[in-house]
């Protein structure tokens, strides 16, 4: 028994009390949380752990805890109640072009297998994922009505307008500036480096980790008290979408003011 050093008094207690057989020992000792040999020389396509996973290939992004990190949270149990699970696979995946999420499947040149992008998106929804108090109903689904999908008109970008003047200006700025409670929204570098898919996550959950109100409350105003409706989200996206390229939606609204 003295060769088998289990570097744990107590823990050699326990097995002293166990000790019918070398055996159970080592079980213990195997039981006990230290990483094993096998384990610290797995090369990288080995790990299965979600936690090594997730600090190894996310956290930097999306935050150590899956919140207050510069891309959105995925620790947000609205969230996960709305992105469908295919599309979280597909996002990790392919990643989104044009932003800073990388793809990570092998196929698309990224490092992960399918089975680790699998342990990741589980084990993402079984810390994270809890049940949410807004009636199903009510909560606007994660990609746009088919009809935003297509490029948006100028009619979206108007309507825009009008939801932004009642729902965003009073935080973000009347001309998406800035304002005192929130920056700027009307900034071309910010805007060039997000989908309309994460401002419309982002316009439907809130961002709870810097206290930006979701849709629910982001409506009341608007909608005498009721939440912000999945077309009225697509017209405001439109809007945040045209200051991309842009300055004249906001012109043409102070024109006619
Ligand atoms: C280099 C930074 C970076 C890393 C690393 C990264 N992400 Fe992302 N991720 C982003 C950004 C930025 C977005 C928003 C992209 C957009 O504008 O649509 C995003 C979006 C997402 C989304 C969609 C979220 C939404 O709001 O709709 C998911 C899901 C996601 N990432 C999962 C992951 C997972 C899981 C990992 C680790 C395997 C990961 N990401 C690693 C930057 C990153
Ligand atoms: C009660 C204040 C408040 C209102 C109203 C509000 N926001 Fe925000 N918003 C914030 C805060 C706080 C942040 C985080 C800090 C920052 O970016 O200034 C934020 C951040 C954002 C971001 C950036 C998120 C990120 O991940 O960087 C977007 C996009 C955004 N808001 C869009 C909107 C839109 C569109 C509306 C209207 C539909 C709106 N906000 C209404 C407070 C608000």
């Amino acid at each position: 028994m003295s060769s088998i050093s289990l570097g744990r008094s107590s823990t050699r207690g326990v097995c002293f009390a166990f000790a019918s057989a070398l055996l159970t020992c080592a079980v213990v000792a195997s039981g006990c949380g230290r990483p094993t040999i096998a384990d610290e020389s797995k090369s990288p396509s080995q790990v299965t752990d979600f936690t090594q996973l997730y600090e190894r290939n996310c956290s930097g992004c999306h935050g150590a805890d899956g919140k207050f990190g510069p891309a959105p949270p995925l620790n947000d149990t609205l969230f996960l109640e709305i992105i469908p699970e295919a599309e979280f696979l597909r996002t990790v995946r392919e990643g989104r072009k044009g932003t800073l999420m990388p793809a990570f499947a092998r196929k698309s040149g990224g490092t992960l297998t399918d089975e680790q992008i699998s342990i990741i998106a589980l084990g993402v929804r079984n810390l994270w994922a809890k049940p949410v108090d807004i009636p199903r109903a009510t909560i606007p689904d994660y990609l746009p009505p088919a009809d935003a999908q297509a490029a948006p008109s100028q009619a979206n970008v108007e309507a825009g307008q009008q939801v932004f003047a009642k729902a965003c200006a009073g935080c973000h700025g009347e001309r998406g500036d800035g304002g005192q409670m929130a920056g700027p929204l009307r900034n071309a570098s910010f805007l060039s480096l997000i989908s309309d898919q994460a401002l419309r996550r982002i316009v439907i959950t809130g961002r709870a980790d810097l206290e930006m109100p979701n849709f629910v409350t982001l409506g009341k105003t608007l909608n005498d008290g009721k939440p912000l409706t999945s077309a009225q989200i697509a017209d405001v996206v439109a809007l945040l979408a045209s200051w991309r390229t842009s300055d004249e939606p906001a012109k043409a609204a102070a024109a006619t003011q």
